[in-house]
């Protein structure tokens, strides 16, 4: 931002000055300009840009969702050569759900956009912290003056040593050496988490709020509010192996990350994401369903904030092209939990009826610009929040008429107790949330046996917990061995139906774990068994001719005048990875895949059924 333009970002929309702003200056950057600066500037400094991915990660099965920039970059992070090179810059769609229970607060969000820059292999961290100050401080770019800036660097462990080397980098382009903060592991580590993969220091950037200190070992990474967080950078260094040693890396890459929510409400001299220009509209448009005015009861606040937080990520997953949908299991759990919380906070706010679809139509409007896939799933997003919403009010109204049947026993005790095992029974029958018990509870003028049903929940929750652990341990993808060879059985797969059913056959979608593979396509009806046999034993040959496996680079267009099959709805680069199993199959594809198809096993479908209308579903696996 020029000069000027923080002259005039003294003033409020207004034309006022802006007096609520603790900055002494703030900057009018708003969220479409801060997207196209960043990817402005490294496109500058010869970086491509590629497009964003999937909400949903490919072939992944130790996540549900896609939680950084660099995720959909792993296989590329670990060694693969990228299509288009080794300088790359994106923006990405992101959920992040670990924090869910803490949204609502001024800084948590489940879903977030991360802007990054990428080198595999090319530059590291003298040319990676160069070019962040540039950014950062440039008057051409965000012109952020230098004593509003503070760093952190890792300050080294029994394993990896101080990285005096980022901290010396810094010193020399003009960081004070007092907002230069040496920080712990649990501060300046990133990835993998738990699993094995790269890993490294990293450097991260922080803004002077322009508050108080809060005591002398006041810095940057402080979490008192006074330094707030704005970009990372990331230098792959290491791979952590099995034994949880660190090896370090051939090749060694950068993965930077900027959350654009928080970057726009720092440069805006905002403490609170929700109080930027991304999240006023949506807040007008839950004020109007609620007929309440935002700032006046901290509590109903909270619920605002929750409201607009969670209707947004469910708004962005349902518009995801891969197509997901409020069910009981993995992502569509995620989403149905978003959905049903955000209309219980409604309801906290005195809304009874419908008020989701609204509030998304704002934020399909806001969002479709850079992520024009919300307005081309319009109707199905806003079809699939009025079906889960209507669906969740029925529970409630039901959960309410089984307690009215109960009240008049209940009443009966002369402790007026409500025992916690019969309201976790109306929790898990009914899904209805122990908070609305407890209201009705209150209102009957009965007491429930709060640490009762705490145990309950507990120990359900423990055993759901353990069902799912697999799915939510975040970081790195499984690239294992196994997932490599139901990769190249997907394509196999893929080009099998085509043969055996036709042409018509389109991968809807795929999914794979260590056990076995799932494959989605289009086709009309279910298969017989003499074409599900054929399918198979067309597979399994190709298995035995020990086919070889081939990448090449190409154009996109290129790649599909070559007769290379490549998946509709999906976002490619113009460069394209395209893979060649023997004369079998070719597909676009980011990878990876085994070299020859010998030694992947045998393959056998387990199970053939319907997934959705028009589309099959298939789970194989290889023995
Ligand atoms: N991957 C790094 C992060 O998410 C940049 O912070």
């Amino acid at each position: 931002m020029r000069l000027d333009s923080w002259f005039l970002g003294l003033y409020g929309p207004d034309g006022y000055l802006d007096e609520t702003s603790s900055l002494a200056y703030y900057f009018l950057m708003n969220v479409d300009e801060l997207r196209a600066k960043y990817i402005e500037f490294f496109k500058s400094k010869n970086h491509v840009q590629i497009q964003g991915k999937s909400l949903l990660p490919d072939n992944d099965p130790t996540v549900l969702f896609t939680t950084a920039g660099m995720h959909p970059l792993v296989p590329y992070l670990l060694g693969e050569a990228h299509p288009e090179g080794k300088r790359l810059v994106d923006y990405q769609k992101c959920i992040r759900t670990g924090d869910i229970d803490a949204v609502g607060d001024s800084s948590h969000l489940t879903f977030f956009e991360m802007l990054g820059n990428w080198s595999l292999g090319d530059y590291f961290k003298e040319e990676a912290i160069r070019m962040s100050f540039e950014f950062l401080t440039s008057s051409q770019w965000l012109g952020i003056p230098l004593e509003k800036i503070g760093v952190t660097v890792f300050e080294g462990d029994e394993t990896v040593p101080r990285d005096e080397e980022s901290a010396a980098i810094w010193k020399q382009l003009g960081i004070p050496a007092g907002q230069i903060q040496y920080r712990p592991r649990s501060d300046n580590w990133w990835g993998p988490a738990g699993a094995t993969g790269p890993c490294g220091p990293d450097s991260e950037m922080f803004i002077n709020m322009g508050k108080e200190a809060c005591g002398p070992d006041c810095g940057p990474g402080c979490s008192c509010g006074k330094w707030l967080e704005i970009w990372n950078d990331v230098f792959m260094q290491y791979n952590k192996n099995a034994a949880g040693d660190y090896e370090p890396l051939a090749r060694t890459c950068v993965d930077t990350g900027m959350g654009i929510e928080r970057t726009v409400a720092i440069l805006n001299g905002k403490n609170s994401v929700y109080d930027t220009e991304i999240f006023m509209p949506v807040i007008q448009a839950v004020e109007q369903s609620a007929g309440y005015a935002y700032h006046t009861d901290p509590n109903k606040d909270i619920s605002v904030r929750i409201i607009c937080d969670h209707v947004r990520a469910a708004t962005v997953i349902l518009g995801d092209p891969k197509g997901v949908s409020p069910s009981n299991l993995g992502a569509g759990y995620v989403l149905r939990r978003l959905i049903r919380r955000a209309v219980r906070h409604g309801r906290k706010l005195g809304i009874q009826g419908p008020m989701l679809s609204p509030i998304a139509q704002v934020i399909i409007a806001q969002l479709s610009g850079p992520y024009p896939e919300l307005e081309d799933h319009r109707t199905y997003i806003i079809e699939e929040l009025d079906k889960e919403e209507g669906k969740f009010l029925e529970t409630l109204l039901k959960g309410e008429h089984e307690f009215e049947k109960l009240l008049p026993n209940l009443l009966k005790d002369p402790r007026r107790v409500m025992s916690g095992r019969l309201a976790f029974k109306l929790y898990d029958t009914y899904g209805f949330p122990i908070e609305l018990t407890e209201e009705l509870a209150k209102e009957g003028g009965l007491r429930i046996n709060r640490q009762e049903f705490d145990e309950a929940f507990k120990k359900h929750q423990e055993l759901s917990r353990a069902g799912s652990a697999q799915l939510f341990k975040g970081g790195l993808g499984d690239q294992g061995e196994t997932a490599v060879k139901y990769h190249t059985a997907t394509h196999l797969v893929h080009q099998a139906l085509r043969r055996v059913l036709g042409n018509h056959v389109a991968q809807k979608g795929s999914n794979i774990t260590a056990e076995r593979m799932r494959f989605d396509f289009s086709h009309g009806a279910p298969m017989s068994e003499d074409e599900i046999s054929q399918v198979q034993s067309l597979v399994n040959r190709q298995i035995e001719r020990d086919l070889k496996v081939t990448m090449e680079v190409m154009s996109l267009d290129n790649a599909l005048a070559s007769g290379a099959v490549a998946l509709f709805g999906e976002k490619y680069e113009s460069q394209v990875k395209v893979y060649t199993i023997g004369d079998f199959s070719k597909e676009v594809c980011g990878g990876p895949h085994v070299e020859r198809t010998g030694g992947m096993g045998i393959f056998r479908i387990q199970k053939e059924q319907s997934s959705s209308a028009g589309v099959r579903r298939i789970r194989a696996v290889l023995e």
